[in-house]
């Protein structure tokens, strides 16, 4: 069983603790798929007000459903296409208040109301994006979407 401090307290240290939690679980394992599925329930439990949480990987040019929690999503989805495409393509965070005010939104849970989408490069080449969905307008701020890009630095040699 693995036990985790995870601070209750402010926004920096509850992303310090989930990457020393995150740096923990996935330093000795090499499988992508396992550290990929780790990272999305570590982030599941720990973050709060959360509907979906999880990743979606490069495969021959198109994005393709990773380990996650929540309910069933989308499978594929194209470069350019959505917040995680958007994200893909121009390797730039998406941090979407209002997943309804986005041209293009994928809807893959109907709960969703704000969105934040990670891209994880290695190289200046992209892996995979971190994707967190939640039923609340607004749920994300910058403090999240730097706290996300800290795990998706980490997470780029681990996957
Ligand atoms: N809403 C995303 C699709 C993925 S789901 O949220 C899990 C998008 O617009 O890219």
């Amino acid at each position: 069983m693995y036990e985790f401090s995870i601070s209750s307290g402010s926004k920096a240290e509850l992303y310090r603790d989930l990457f020393a939690a995150l740096d923990a679980l996935t330093a000795d394992e090499p499988d992508p798929i396992a550290n990929m599925a780790n990272a999305a329930a570590l982030i599941w439990e720990y973050l709060p007000a959360l509907n979906w949480a999880g990743f979606y990987r490069l495969v021959e040019g198109e994005l393709v459903l990773g380990p996650f929690q929540g309910k069933v999503a989308c499978v594929r989805i194209a470069l350019g296409r959505g917040v995680c495409g958007t994200a893909a393509s121009t390797l730039q965070t998406q941090l979407v208040s209002d997943v309804h005010a986005f041209p293009g939104h994928i809807p893959c849970d109907s709960a969703s109301a704000s969105e934040l989408v990670v891209p994880i490069v290695r190289d200046g080449r992209l892996i995979a994006v971190l994707d967190l969905d939640s039923p609340q307008l607004a749920r994300f701020d910058v403090d999240d979407a730097a706290g996300c890009e800290s795990l998706g630095r980490l997470l780029a040699f681990r996957i």
